[in-house]
This record gives structure tokens, C-alpha cells and sequence, in this order.
């Protein structure tokens, strides 16, 4: 498992960025009664006391199981909690990360997610040792798309069935802020998703994202192919994730090709996937595994 810097968080004269802690109880219960929120973070719909602290004792552990850094936004003029920001750290090994964020139904209007934006935005690259901040927006979002435009983050592109968000798989606006390498977060968040469950438990989301002529030489020595994965019922699967070693490198024009180690409670393999960009987005072409003890 990666280790992740653990820096001071930054603070303006306005806004405060500061780890979750149980001050932070009645935000959560009202970011509970948001229709999105739940459905995008592990806040509990509805949710009580009880389930804000488990929200909150989870984010504590976030930079210690190498996931990412949760923060609690602060208004200073009242000394109130108004939302989060979440850093994502999946590609953080890639030099990017992601960056997703709320605020609770009752603090909205202030312009308070964008200003806990500009912060991380300045404060990210020397403080995580990052080149690229990208922030994933539904296209209906109007209040977040115009959240990432006023923080001066560019729109780069969109990517069709990209998140899981309830029970369909949403397109999402990409908008970036730093190096211009798409290619960082695109894939190093597709690849995780092959793993996770919710996406790889999901017949619908290899349809879309492995190539007509995709192969896997599997870490058993199963030769997989598209058809063959499609119609397996592939269910649950354990592995650590952000992966280990995770690399990235150009291959050809349009081909990059990603390697890692997946530790997994049976076996660790050293893995590598080559992925295409098409016309219709990205697509997993090949995929090995080789194990080792
Ligand atoms: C996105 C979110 C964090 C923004 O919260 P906020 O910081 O309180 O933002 P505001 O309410 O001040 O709105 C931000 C901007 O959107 C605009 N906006 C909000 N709703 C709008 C609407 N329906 N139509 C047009 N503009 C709208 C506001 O006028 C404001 O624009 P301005 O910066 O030019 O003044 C908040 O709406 C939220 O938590 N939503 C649910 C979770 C979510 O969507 N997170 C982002 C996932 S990518």
C-alpha cells in the first residue's frame, strides 16, 4: 500500500480546511437529507448521530489506508462546518489526484465549495507533490460545473458512462487544473474501476469499456476474452487499492499502458493493462497477470 504525505491543511481569513472530527455531527445529518450527497459519498441517508460519527470515523482513516484526504470546510466568520472536500488518491502515484466536495443543504448560496476549491487547487501541488487536479461533474450538475469554471479548472473533455451514481452509469464533464495529461487520472481511475465492486460486479460496465478484441492472460493462466467476461457472473472481489507500483507509459499514439501490483488476500500479481483511446472513449485492449509470492 502507497504511503501518503500527511501535510498541514491550508486556511484562508475566510475558510478553514481541518480533519473531520465530531464537531462535525449536524452537517453530516444535514448533508444526509440531500438527494445527492448519499448517493455520491458514504454519508447514510437520513442518517443519525450514530451513522455521522461512523462517516466521520472513516474519513480520519483515509490518508492511513492510502485513499485519499478528507476535510472539513469551515466558515470562519461562524466558526461553522458547511461541507467537505475529498482528495482522491488512486493516481496519486501518477502525480494527479481527484477532487470531489459537498456542502450541507442548509450552507449553500456562499460560494463555499469554490473558494475550499481554490485552496486545495494552490495548496495541492507542493503539499501532495502533484502536477494535475481533476475534478469528474455530471453534466446536469449545474451548481458544481459552475463551482470548477469560477475556480479556473478548464473543461477537457467528456467521458460517457463514467461513474456509477445509484443504479445507472452516469456520463461525466472532465475539468482539470495543472499538466495537461489527460491520460493520468483517465486511466488510473478506469483501472481501479475494473476491481472495484458496483462497477466490476456490473455486466454493463465491460460492455463499454473493454475493446471488440480484448484478451487477458489471467494471473491464473485463464485466457480470458470479451465475450467469455461478459457473460461470466464475475461478482465481488477483494484487492488493495490505491494499487502498489502503479506506473503509466505511453506506447503508441493513441495506446498507454498502466502496470501495478494487486495485492489480494489469495495472491499478489504483477499486472498490466494496455488501454486504447477510440472514437467512443477509452478501451481496455489486453490485460496480463503474472503472479508472484
Ligand atoms: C456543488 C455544491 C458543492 C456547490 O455548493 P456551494 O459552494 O454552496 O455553491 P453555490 O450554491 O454558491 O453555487 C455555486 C454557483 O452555482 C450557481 N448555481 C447554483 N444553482 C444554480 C442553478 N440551478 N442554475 C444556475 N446556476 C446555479 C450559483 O449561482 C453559483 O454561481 P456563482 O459562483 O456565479 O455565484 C453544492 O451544490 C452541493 O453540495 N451539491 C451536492 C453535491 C455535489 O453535487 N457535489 C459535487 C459533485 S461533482
Amino acid at each position: 500500500m502507497p504511503t501518503l504525505p500527511n501535510p498541514e491543511l491550508p486556511g484562508t481569513d475566510r475558510i478553514e480546511l481541518r480533519m473531520p472530527d465530531e464537531r462535525d455531527i449536524e452537517l453530516i445529518i444535514d448533508a444526509g437529507r440531500d438527494p445527492l450527497i448519499p448517493v455520491i459519498t458514504t454519508v447514510e441517508t437520513h442518517g443519525t448521530a450514530d451513522d455521522a460519527a461512523g462517516f466521520i470515523a472513516r474519513q480520519q482513516g483515509r490518508v492511513d489506508e492510502g485513499r485519499g484526504w478528507s476535510m472539513t470546510i469551515v466558515d470562519r466568520s461562524t466558526d461553522t462546518p458547511v461541507g467537505n472536500l475529498f482528495i482522491s488518491a488512486f493516481c496519486h502515484q501518477l502525480g494527479c489526484v481527484e477532487v470531489g466536495y459537498w456542502t450541507g443543504p442548509s450552507h449553500r448560496g456562499s460560494g463555499h465549495a469554490a473558494e475550499a476549491l481554490a485552496l486545495v487547487r494552490d495548496w495541492a501541488p507542493d503539499a501532495l507533490g502533484v502536477d494535475r487536479l481533476t475534478l469528474y461533474i455530471d453534466p446536469n450538475n449545474v451548481s458544481s460545473l459552475r463551482t470548477a469554471e469560477r475556480t479556473g479548472f478548464r473543461r477537457e473533455a467528456q467521458h460517457d458512462r463514467w461513474e456509477r451514481v445509484g443504479d445507472a452509469f452516469r456520463p461525466m464533464t472532465v475539468w482539470a487544473h495543472g499538466a495537461p495529461t489527460a491520460e493520468c487520472s483517465a486511466l488510473g481511475v478506469l483501472e481501479t474501476r475494473m476491481w472495484l465492486n458496483g462497477y466490476r460486479d456490473d455486466t454493463r460496465w465491460f460492455e463499454h469499456h473493454l475493446h471488440d478484441d480484448f484478451v487477458e492472460h489471467g494471473c491464473s493462466g485463464v485466457l480470458w476474452t470479451r465475450p467469455k467476461i461478459v457473460a461470466q457472473d464475475i461478482g465481488p472481489i477483494e484487492v488493495d487499492v490505491p494499487f502498489t507500483d502503479l506506473t503509466l507509459e505511453q506506447i503508441d499514439v493513441d495506446t498507454w499502458m498502466l502496470t501495478y501490483l494487486a495485492v489480494q488476500p489469495h495472491r499478489t500479481c504483477r499486472r498490466m493493462s494496455l488501454w486504447q483511446q477510440t472514437a467512443d472513449g477509452w478501451r481496455m485492449r489486453f490485460h496480463q497477470g503474472t503472479p508472484i509470492d
